[in-house]
C-alpha cells in the first residue's frame, strides 16, 4: 500500500471495537496514517487513550470540543483523508447514515463528508437481519458506501450467525483493495446484504414437533415437544440455500418461511412423508417421536363403564431416523439425529448413535429443570465419529444456524 495514505477511522460502539487497535496497528505497520473518530458509545468499548497511543495522533470525540473546532473542524477531519472507515458500523451509526442524521462528530462527517466510506458492520444476527437494517444497507450501497463483512460465527451475546465484524485482516485486505483500485470492493454490494448460500443445489429434510397417536376419536399419546428446535433448523438450512421438507408433527409454529412443510399427526404418517422426501443430502431427525401408539385405536370414542383399571395395550412406533439409516441407496448423505435425555447424556447419545446409524448426533439434556423441552434455549454435544463438541448454551435459533454452518461446511469439506 502506498505509504502516503491517510484513514479517518470512525470507532462506533460494539464490543468488536476491541479489534480496531489491531487494524490501527496493522495499518500503521504498513505507514499508513489514522486518524479516530470515538462516538460516545464507542468510548464505553474501548478508551481514547488506547487509540491514541496506538494511532499516535489525537482522538477527536466531541463535536462541540471548542479545542477539537480550533485545531481542526470537522470539515477538514475528512477533507484531510483519503478513505473514511466505520469499524464497527452498528445498526445505529448506519441508520443514522441512511437517515442522513449528524447528531454527533462522526455522524456529522459522515454526512459532510465527500470522501469515499468503508464499513465494517457489527451487530447481533437478528438486528442484522432485520428489515430496517437490510433496506439501510441497501440505500447506503446504492449511495457507493462499501462494506467488508460482517462474517459468520459466535458472537459475543451467545448468539451463532452473521453479524460478526470482519477481522482487522479483511479490513485491511478491503482497504487495500479499495487504494489499489479493485473494482470488487469499489462497486457497492446491491440492496440488502449478500447471504453466503453454500447450501444451494443440497436437498434437506427435517422432522420436527411431537406426533400424536389416536387412542380412540379424542385422545391421544402426545410429549411435550414444542417443535421450536426442528423449524428452526429447517428455517436455518433454506437460508443457507437448502431445498428444504419439513415434516412436522402438531405444535404451535408458524410454517418457516422458505420452507415445503408437511403437515402430518402420527408415526406412520411423519414415516411416510420422510420417504416421500427422499432422496435428500442431509436429513435432521429432530422430532420427538412417540415411541409407541395402541395396538388398537378404538373407532369410537371409548367409554369409562364403571368398573377396575383399563390396560392401553401398547406396541412400537416405526424408528424413523433407523430406516433412513437402512434406506441403502436412498440414505442420506448425511444423517443426523437428536438424543433427548434425562440422565447420562454423552454415554447415552453415544450408544444411541451406533444403534440408531446416525452420522451425527446431537446430544440435550431434557430433564425438566433443563427447560429444554417448550424452552427456547438448549445445551448441545454434538457426537460424531471424531468424539464429542460441547456447545455453549444457546438459543434454539443460535443452535439450529451453528448446525446448518456445521452442515455446509461438512459438503464444502467433502467436494
Ligand atoms: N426417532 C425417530 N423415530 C422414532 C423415535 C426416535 O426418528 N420412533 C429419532 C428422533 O427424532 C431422534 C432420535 O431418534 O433424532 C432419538 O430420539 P430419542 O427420543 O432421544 O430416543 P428414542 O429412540 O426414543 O430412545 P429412548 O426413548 O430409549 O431414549
Amino acid at each position: 500500500m502506498s505509504t502516503d495514505k491517510r484513514i479517518l477511522l470512525i470507532v462506533a460502539g460494539g464490543i468488536a471495537a476491541y479489534k480496531t487497535l489491531e487494524l490501527i496497528r496493522r495499518l500503521k505497520e504498513r505507514n499508513v496514517a489514522v486518524r479516530c473518530v470515538l462516538t460516545r458509545a464507542g468510548a464505553q468499548f474501548v478508551t481514547p487513550l488506547s487509540l491514541a497511543a496506538i494511532s499516535g495522533d489525537t482522538v477527536y470525540d466531541d463535536l462541540f470540543s471548542l479545542t477539537a473546532e480550533a485545531e481542526m473542524g470537522h470539515i477538514e477531519l475528512s477533507r484531510d483523508a483519503d478513505l473514511l472507515v466505520v469499524a464497527p458500523a452498528t445498526a445505529d451509526i448506519l441508520a443514522k447514515m441512511a437517515g442522513g442524521i449528524a447528531d454527533d462528530l462522526a455522524t456529522t462527517l459522515l454526512l459532510a463528508t465527500d470522501k469515499p466510506v468503508l464499513v465494517a458492520p457489527a451487530m447481533n444476527v437478528r438486528m442484522w437481519e432485520h428489515p430496517a437494517t437490510r433496506a439501510n444497507i441497501g440505500t447506503l450501497a446504492t449511495r457507493g458506501v462499501m462494506r467488508v463483512g460482517p462474517g459468520v460465527g459466535d458472537m459475543a451475546c451467545g448468539e451463532f450467525g452473521e453479524g460478526r465484524m470482519a477481522e482487522p485482516d479483511e479490513i485491511l485486505g478491503a482497504i487495500e483493495a479499495y487504494f489499489r483500485g479493485d473494482a470488487a470492493v469499489m462497486t457497492p454490494s446491491q440492496g440488502a446484504p449478500d447471504r453466503p448460500r453454500p447450501l444451494s443445489g443440497r436437498r434437506a429434510l427435517v422432522t420436527s414437533g411431537p406426533t400424536h397417536e389416536a387412542i380412540d376419536p379424542v385422545r391421544y399419546i402426545a410429549n411435550r415437544s414444542s417443535g421450536k428446535q426442528g423449524h428452526a433448523i429447517a428455517r436455518a438450512l433454506a437460508d443457507l440455500g437448502a431445498n428444504t421438507t419439513l415434516v412436522s408433527g402438531p405444535t404451535g409454529l408458524a410454517d418457516p418461511p422458505g420452507v415445503t412443510v408437511v403437515h402430518v399427526v402420527s408415526a406412520r404418517e411423519m414415516l411416510e412423508a420422510c420417504r416421500n422426501a427422499l432422496p435428500v443430502d442431509v436429513a435432521v431427525c429432530a422430532a420427538a417421536v412417540a415411541d409407541w401408539r395402541t395396538s388398537d385405536e378404538a373407532v369410537q370414542k371409548i367409554k369409562k363403564n364403571g368398573g377396575g383399571p383399563r390396560t392401553l395395550e401398547l406396541v412400537e412406533n416405526p424408528d424413523i431416523l433407523r430406516t433412513l439409516s437402512l434406506a441403502d441407496n436412498m440414505r442420506p448423505g448425511l444423517l443426523i439425529g437428536f438424543a433427548a435425555e434425562t440422565e447420562k447424556v454423552v454415554a447415552h447419545a453415544k450408544a444411541k448413535r451406533k444403534k440408531k446409524g446416525a452420522d451425527w448426533m446431537l446430544a440435550n439434556d431434557v430433564s425438566p429443570g433443563s427447560g429444554t423441552f417448550g424452552g427456547d434455549r438448549n445445551v448441545i454435544h454434538l457426537l460424531d465419529d471424531g468424539g464429542v463438541e460441547d456447545w455453549p448454551p444457546m438459543s434454539k435459533e443460535a443452535v439450529a444456524r451453528r448446525l446448518a454452518e456445521r452442515i455446509a461446511a461438512h459438503f464444502t469439506d467433502a467436494s
